[in-house]
């Protein structure tokens, strides 16, 4: 008796505390709730399933609009929404007087056989929950649409551990439209994102209309049409026609706004000055050292010709930014504008006689200084305007800004140094949030730079241990889309990566588990393949790395990201398959006479990654970029 009281006992505990995360359960949460207590049983979909909205608040009204459209699409079933009570299977969802100790975004979920509730204090939190619900759904729900899925009975707690969790989109080098803009938030908020940080405007494009100067979005939206490998393009011929690109109108922007708020989304806007500015100069050449003529750039390779930076000694430019300003505080509720601030070239400002001037008056030692005067302009301007002002990482140099937000990308220092100095910081240091990068070997995927992995994108930790945690707000993935011609293309860029970072930005440190990541991402695909999302399977592939040896001897090296995998490999130039070399997992070399390696991953006896052919001249050039290897 004792013994099958203690069997029961463990059966039990098994059942309720099963991880959310086991490959092959039915709870596949994406990302990784703080608490999930699994019961025995399902709710049923049924035919008449009411959504009893307990509120009358419209923000939560609207979170359960988008859900009630999502859950049809998904399985099917169209929710009765009534705002009384009623009997028969019912999701019940309600909005608490209370504050929940967790905050506005946290939530409570239970699934019962008869009935589903959802408690929230605030629309984001109701609108998080009623994503896990959604998730709580079969993924093969989508296709056919039966209307007979169940849902796992489960007790599901859940709250953020940053409130600060974006993704950046450029527009700028690629313009989006707004529906395409839509789209990307409608697929972020499923994963619980919260900010969607939009770079408006740069040396390829100006997007957004400021009615106050017309040629912003006349002139500056416009390049010249090219097609190919950006950063190579020809440069614009004399009387070319500007045809290519466009902008977001202010009712576009309000649309895009009310599209995201639904979804617990904030926009943020990024205006980049004083570099990047191009296409602002494009449109008003004065404002330039050089006040010369410029096209905006189709991505071309200008920088030592262009002046794409602003003149800071001009005073036309504050009276051109207040307008600016002006009107963008007036359209976008966030507290915070982006002026970016990086990769001033600072050249033409050295030679400058307005510059020179101003940084005579104001006692600047040098242009860092200078810089920095600027930016805290820009924060007195934003600051009579009630917002805040957030900056690339560059706007520590030369000085911060006395309450500037620091956005730090070239690493975690400058995001240190600014936490230091009691500053706020969002975490988006390259190596580990620029979903531009290679993500996979380049020589199977789509041209682009540098390198960066899903499972590393899994392991960005946006708190260092050095600095105290309540000044980092969160972190950020952010797409440049220099090399990001279609939406399509952006989809594939920024998923699975953003999945990472999702779980990285929502669920506590310690429940991190990659092999339970892959598992829920491996649901996560049949979703995006039934929606008809874009994603990449680059994590699948081999990864191959090389070290170089004596005289012209290279080692190499293959793993792969996903657990259990077997990696195959020829010399021979034919196609590597299961029954070719098998990799025993130490570093091996080449044959002599050999001058290529192609390699395949398996995973249960199946082909699972491309096949990646690469010289043995590339490893070894490969080499010398991996000296810790
Ligand atoms: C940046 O990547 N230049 C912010
Ligand atoms: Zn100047």
């Amino acid at each position: 008796m004792k013994k099958l009281s203690v069997l029961f006992c463990l059966a039990a505990f098994l059942l309720c505390c099963k991880p959310a995360l086991a490959d092959g359960g039915r709870i596949h949460v994406l990302p990784q709730p703080v608490s999930v207590k699994e019961q025995a049983g399902s709710f049923v979909l049924g035919g008449n399933v009411a959504l009893v909205v307990h509120t009358a608040d419209d923000a939560t009204k609207n979170a359960v609009a988008v859900f009630a459209g999502h859950f049809s699409a998904v399985s099917g079933v169209n929710l009765r929404t009534v705002f009384k009570p009623t009997s028969g299977k019912r999701i019940d969802v309600y909005l608490d007087e209370k504050p929940n100790p967790n905050g506005a975004e946290a939530y409570a979920l239970t699934v019962s056989p008869g009935n589903i509730s959802l408690h929230a204090s605030a629309a984001g939190g109701i609108f998080n929950g009623l994503q896990t619900l959604l998730q709580l759904l079969p993924a093969n729900a989508a296709k056919p649409a039966t209307g007979t899925a169940t849902i796992p009975c489960v007790e599901i707690t859940d709250y953020p551990r940053f409130g600060w969790r974006g993704l950046m989109l450029d527009v700028s080098r690629h313009f989006f439209t707004k529906e395409e803009v839509l789209k990307y938030i409608d697929e972020m908020s499923a994963f619980k994102y919260n900010t969607l940080h939009l770079h408006l405007s740069d040396d390829n494009g100006w997007r957004v209309e400021i009615k106050s100067l017309p040629l912003l979005t006349q002139v500056g939206a416009w390049r010249v049409k090219r097609t190919g490998r950006f950063g190579q393009f020809p440069k614009p011929e004399w009387r070319e026609p500007a045809t290519d690109g466009g902008f977001y109108t202010q009712d576009d922007i309000r649309e895009m706004l009310q599209y995201a708020a639904a979804r617990n989304i904030t926009i943020l806007p990024e205006i980049d000055i004083p570099a990047h500015s191009l296409a602002l100069i494009a449109s008003y050449p004065n404002l330039s050292c050089t006040q010369m003529p410029y096209f905006v750039n189709p991505g071309s390779n200008f920088y030592t010709e262009e002046d794409n930076v602003l003149c800071v000694g001009n005073d036309s430019i504050y009276v051109v930014l207040d307008k600016i300003f002006t009107e963008l505080a007036q359209l976008f509720p966030n507290q915070y504008i982006h002026v970016g601030g990086d990769e001033a070239y600072k050249g033409f400002w050295e030679k400058c006689p307005k510059c020179q001037k101003r940084m005579a008056d104001e006692h600047l030692k040098n242009t860092d200084e200078l810089q920095s005067y600027f930016v805290r302009r820009m924060e007195q301007m934003l600051k009579s305007k009630g917002k805040k002002l957030i900056g690339w990482d560059e706007i520590l140099e030369g000085g911060l800004a006395p309450e500037a937000t620091v956005m730090s990308w070239r690493g975690m220092q400058g995001g240190i140094n600014a936490a230091k100095m009691n500053h706020h910081v969002v975490m988006s240091p390259w190596g580990f949030c620029y979903i531009d990068l290679y993500q996979g070997d380049p020589n199977v995927e789509p041209a682009t730079y540098g390198k960066l992995l899903l499972k590393t994108s899994y392991s960005f930790e946006p708190v260092p241990d050095s600095v105290d945690a309540s000044y980092i707000l969160g972190g950020q993935a952010n797409l440049w889309s220099e090399s990001v011609p279609t939406f399509r293309h952006a989809e594939y860029m920024t998923w699975p990566r953003s999945l990472a970072t999702a779980e990285v930005l929502w669920s506590p440190k310690n429940t991190r588990n990659w092999d339970g990541f892959v598992a829920n991402m491996q649901e996560q695909f049949k979703r995006f393949d039934a929606a008809g999302i874009n994603y990449s399977k680059a994590a699948y592939d081999a990864v191959i790395t090389s070290k170089k040896g004596e005289e012209d001897t290279v080692f190499v090296k293959l793993a792969c990201e996903i657990t259990g995998t077997d990696i195959y490999y020829t010399f021979d130039e034919t196609n590597a398959d299961n029954y070719s070399l098998k990799y025993a997992g130490t570093a091996f070399t080449f044959p002599y006479g050999a001058n290529q390696i192609k390699v395949i991953t398996y995973k249960d006896g199946k082909p699972i990654g491309k096949q990646i052919t690469v010289t043995k001249k590339q490893l070894a050039e490969r080499a010398n970029d991996r000296p810790d290897w």
